[in-house]
């Protein structure tokens, strides 16, 4: 088994017959994911993706890759939400946060369009300078405010840099197969596109065209990550919790909600997972915060936040439960060296591997936390490699709709997130919104 969940360290916090107790609930939850008959059912296409997917457009972006990789130094990807972050992760986590620095044979690959920055997207042109760039403008709806704004900028920085058809080339864009602004603009200028499915929610579409196009770009085995979802979506099917840990975790996270462990904290061991846990952090939080109800998705990357969150995780409220990724083979090694005067006085450490020091960390911030009062939920992950990372995409997401359903809401929409862009648009100015602007520039002066 590649993922393997260790419960040996919440048991001391929950019944003994928790897991009996809510299995009929998981059985229920199962049965509407699978029969599509729960709440936001159009949105399930993620489910039988890695089986599923469209074969001739995975080519078109093997082949596109392929070209960005010969023809520019630099890859500017714009997008927000699952339309950046799960794209991130995966180039962070299997390559390196210092991608860009390290990279020799494929494209430098700079995020834009995520914030609403000057600074952010000045620099971004920036870094363009000299170098030979393409884009690929990502985006769903094709109507966000924030790439939408950085596309525009781009877009008119690559027709003044390479003229209209020379821009043709390079700009690549993921969106809607018919629907959306940026889909009729594409289709206008001729650009090339790839499909955000329909019934897959930007959340959920790290393995589409969204986030597969840049990370192969980034020259990861797309291949191997499908093979590594499309085996977990395979072995994930049986209700039985005995058998299944992606429902085991589901399950564990709901128990101990239920309990008052109102925080999950996602804890890693390595910085390449820092943008795993961003994206984590919103397949949850955006999945199951609603009707004033979800557990808070938050994550430290250790030992470095044991230095700065540890003493509350330690001693702080208790309302929290750790999930921890255990990764055994990380594919680098260190060894401590020697120093024959020992003034530092760490020989006691030499000759030993750094992974060793790490893994003994762990252990002893997992008994530690439990000893106060903190369960901790261990995902032990055979390796770092584009498989493991695809089996771990998929498991993460099947859990996270078991999760939604067994709290009983509609883990595929986010209508909170639209309360933020209607006063944003109506302070803006943005025609349609005139009543709402008044509203809030009166709360404002007050
Ligand atoms: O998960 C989601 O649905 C959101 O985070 C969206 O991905 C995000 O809002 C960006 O949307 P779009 O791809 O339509 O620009």
């Amino acid at each position: 088994m590649s993922i393997s969940l260790n419960d040996k360290y919440v048991s001391q916090f929950i019944p003994t017959n928790s897991y009996a107790s809510i299995q009929d609930e998981v059985v229920e939850a199962d049965r509407i994911l699978r029969t599509g008959s729960g709440e936001g059912n159009a949105f399930l296409g993620w489910l039988n993706l890695p089986d599923n997917y469209d074969k001739e457009e995975f080519a078109r972006i093997k082949e596109c890759a392929k070209k960005i990789q010969s023809s520019a130094q630099v890859l500017i990807v714009i997008g927000i939400g699952g339309s950046y972050l799960g794209t991130r992760a995966v180039i962070e986590y299997l390559r390196s946060p210092l991608y860009n620095s390290l990279t020799k044979n494929t494209p430098e690959i700079y995020f834009a369009g995520h914030c609403i920055s000057s600074n952010a997207l000045n620099e971004a042109l920036s870094l363009c300078e000299g170098k030979d760039v393409c884009i690929n403008v990502i985006s769903k709806s094709g109507t966000t405010t924030e790439p939408a704004v950085a596309f525009r900028v781009f877009r008119a920085y690559m027709e003044q840099r390479y003229g209209k058809e020379g821009a043709k080339e390079r700009i690549f864009v993921t969106t809607d197969r018919e629907k959306g602004t940026l889909k009729g603009f594409a289709d206008q200028e001729g650009y090339q596109t790839f499909v955000v499915p329909d019934n897959v929610g930007g959340r959920f579409s790290v393995l589409t065209a969204v986030g597969l196009l840049p990370i192969a770009v980034a020259g990861i085995d797309i291949d191997a990550m499908m093979q590594g979802a499309r085996d977990a979506s395979h072995r994930y099917t049986d209700p039985d919790l005995a058998k299944n840990d992606c429902y085991r975790y589901a399950a564990l996270r709901n128990i101990l909600y239920r309990d008052g462990k109102a925080i999950e904290i996602l804890a890693s061991y390595e910085p390449f997972c820092a943008m795993l846990h961003e994206w984590w952090k919103q397949l949850y939080g955006e999945s199951e915060g609603k009707d004033q109800k979800g557990i808070f998705p938050a994550s430290v990357v250790f030992s470095t936040d044991l230095h700065s969150m540890g003493q509350y995780i330690q001693d702080g409220e208790r309302i929290l439960f750790e999930t921890v990724l255990d990764i055994a083979d990380t594919k680098s090694r260190f060894e401590i060296p020697n120093d024959p005067e020992n003034i530092d006085g760490l020989n006691f450490l030499s000759g030993r591997e750094l992974d060793e020091v790490k893994k003994l960390a762990l252990q002893g911030t997992v008994l530690a936390h439990v000893d106060g009062g903190v369960p901790n939920i261990i995902l032990e992950i055979s390796e770092r490699s584009e498989y493991v990372l695809g089996e771990l995409l998929y498991f993460f997401e099947l859990a996270c709709a078991i999760s939604g359903y067994l709290l009983k809401v509609n883990p595929f929409n986010q209508p909170g997130v639209e309360s933020y862009k209607k006063n944003m648009f109506a302070l803006l100015g943005k025609p349609g919104y005139e009543d709402l602007r008044k509203n809030l520039e009166e709360r404002l002066k007050n």
